[in-house]
């Protein structure tokens, strides 16, 4: 079995980017399992202490993880403060972390019309900081996200058709690698 840990980068109930998260875990190809983690839950980065419970749990789900899906919205032309705190606790020690060499597929959405490109651009520039290896292809951006979500699921199906099938290369990818 392939394992993914996936990582949003809302914590709203009615976030976008985990309905997306979401409906993409439900088209994962047969052999590959996903896991969330629970990024709200984290105490805010500080160098004094190693976190507790929340980020030991962190670092132990991305170890057993063959891979990182993030799926983040944008805010103020980068990745939500949250989603960098998470990074923070899992980039430790420098260039030795959890996340040396581990595969990441990022994705990015946005209430406008970017996508959260940005976002998606500092999340991988970010990874490079940890020497993550980031898939470069397809990139999955998504515009409007709000609006592509319908009671509470993502109902956007050339979107979903989309970053499904740019997962399924990046889990092929994964299961070549084991
Ligand atoms: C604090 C904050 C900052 C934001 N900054 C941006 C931004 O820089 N670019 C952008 O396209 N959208 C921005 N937005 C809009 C978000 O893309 C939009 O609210 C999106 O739906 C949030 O993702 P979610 O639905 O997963 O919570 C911002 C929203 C918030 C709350």
């Amino acid at each position: 079995m392939t394992r993914i840990l996936v990582m949003v980068g809302s914590l709203r109930a009615a976030a976008s980017s985990a309905a997306l998260a979401r409906a993409l875990v439900e088209r994962l190809p047969d052999g590959v399992s996903a896991d969330f983690a629970d990024i709200g839950s984290l105490p805010h980065y500080c160098a004094d202490h190693d976190g507790g419970d929340a980020v030991a749990r962190l670092l132990a789900q991305i170890r057993a993880a063959d891979g990182v899906l993030f799926v983040t919205p944008e805010y103020n032309y980068s990745m939500p403060g949250v989603l960098k705190n998470a990074i923070d606790w899992a980039s430790r020690s420098a260039y030795q972390s959890v996340f040396r060499g581990k595969s990441c597929f990022v994705i990015s959405v946005s209430g406008g019309a970017m996508g959260g490109v940005r976002a998606q651009a500092h999340v991988k520039y970010v990874l490079n900081a940890m020497l993550a290896d980031v898939f470069p292809f397809q990139e999955v951006i998504v515009p409007e996200a709000p609006k592509k979500v319908v009671d509470g699921r993502f109902a956007d199906e050339p979107t979903l058709a989309f970053g499904a099938a740019a997962i399924a290369q990046w889990t092929d990818a994964l299961k070549r690698a084991a």
